[in-house]
């Protein structure tokens, strides 16, 4: 009964100049594995449901790669945005379509850009959530916080619910999305918190219902959409309503709200999951548990390395050579050459807000 949606949008500006416009981060391949990010979530979806039952949301400008990287993937599941407008639209408009095709549907919304690890754990958190969205819960998956981060949503778990499944899901009494530093140095501390996984499982309807709450116009444009969808007034009704659609994203009209009610459960998780959001955490992932602590990502890389750390990621055929730094990000690409230090990984995304473009 489950329907898997993945919304691929988001250009992944910490991540720049490897991750751009034409090449946003759910496209790369940040593990070395040869696959995309993209890629390892279809794989890591498919034992969960056939092909008829994922579907993909993505800008009309990424539709052809999104469909060279996925052949698996039906053409009436390949759903195009015309514009970004963020995650709220972007699963509201899966759900909106889902819950036409049945009523009962239950919607499990997967990011695109992340990598886990230990797919049989991550099935069981899936099954154990789907139970409860099955019982009118929205449902997430949740993660132990190793550091203070200030890019993810925090779960607030309260009481255990075995009555739902026998393990690992608790009712969740507050949802905060991107808490400031000094919250999210409080939430370790307290112990109580979860990140969230960026995985939202509930039945459609429900979900939609609950986002009508906090954004009535765009639950109403979304169902008038999915409605006109493949009839022959099915674009024009999109591309009138489409553009003035808020952009917001699904963690603030959904998760929050519905924390408040007393309307969701977390599951807590058993497998390794990163969100690759800068170039630090490509470079950790890339040495875990192996003798070197410098990384090197891409085909043609070439590194000379002496005493050094850090990450080296190249898409051309240069040289690179590096003596005695540490922690140090390069990023060598036809037209960029960017240089930083892990530390400072996160800011890169401010330098690129500071240029306007990502092109
Ligand atoms: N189609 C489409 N269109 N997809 C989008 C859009 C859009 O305009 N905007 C975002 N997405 C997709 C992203 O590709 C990703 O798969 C998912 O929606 C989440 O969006 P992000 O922009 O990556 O969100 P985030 O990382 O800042 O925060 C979310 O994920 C964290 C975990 O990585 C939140 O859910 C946090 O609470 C969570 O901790
Ligand atoms: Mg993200």
């Amino acid at each position: 009964r489950l329907t898997c949606v993945i919304p691929a949008g988001g250009v992944g500006s910490r991540l720049w100049p490897l991750s751009r416009a034409n090449a946003p981060k759910f496209l790369l391949d940040l593990t070395g594995s040869g696959d995309s990010l993209l890629r390892a979530t279809w794989d890591r979806l498919a034992p969960i449901a056939p092909p008829e039952r994922v579907m993909v949301v993505t800008g009309t400008s990424h539709r052809d790669s999104v469909a060279e990287q996925l052949p698996e993937l039906l053409r009436d599941n390949l759903i195009t945005e015309s514009e970004p407008k963020d995650s709220s639209a972007a699963i509201g408009l899966a759900a909106a379509l889902l819950e036409l095709r049945d009523p009962d549907a239950i919607l499990g919304s997967f990011a695109a850009d992340h990598v886990i690890r230990g797919d049989v754990l991550f099935q069981r958190a899936v099954t154990t959530a789907v139970q409860a969205a099955d019982q009118g819960y929205i449902a997430t998956i949740g993660i132990h916080p190793s550091h203070p981060a200030t890019g993810f949503g925090y779960i607030s778990c309260g009481t255990a619910r075995g009555d739902l499944a026998p393990f690992d899901v608790y009712e969740v009494t507050e949802f905060v999305e991107k808490p400031d530093a000094a919250q999210a140095e409080a939430y370790l501390a307290d112990g109580g918190y979860l990140w969230n996984a960026g995985m939202f499982i509930a039945r459609a309807t429900v979900l939609l219902d609950q986002m009508a709450h906090a954004e009535p116009e765009l639950v109403r444009a979304l169902r008038e959409i999915a409605a006109a969808w493949g009839t022959e007034q099915g674009a024009a009704v999109r591309e009138r309503l489409w553009s003035s659609l808020p952009k917001i994203a699904i963690d603030y009209t959904v998760a929050e709200p519905a924390a408040a009610a007393g309307k969701m459960v977390c599951v807590a998780a058993h497998f390794d999951w990163d969100d690759v959001g800068d170039f630090a955490s490509v470079a950790n992932l890339l040495t875990r548990g192996r003798g070197s602590d410098l990384a090197v990502l891409g085909d043609g890389a070439q590194v000379l390395s002496d005493a050094s750390s850090g990450i080296v990621v190249s898409e051309t055929n240069r040289l690179v050579a590096l003596v005695g730094v540490d922690d140090v990000v390069v990023v060598d690409t036809a037209d960029v050459l960017l240089v930083t230090s892990k530390r400072r990984a996160q800011d890169v995304k401010n330098l690129v807000n500071r240029m306007k473009v990502t092109g």
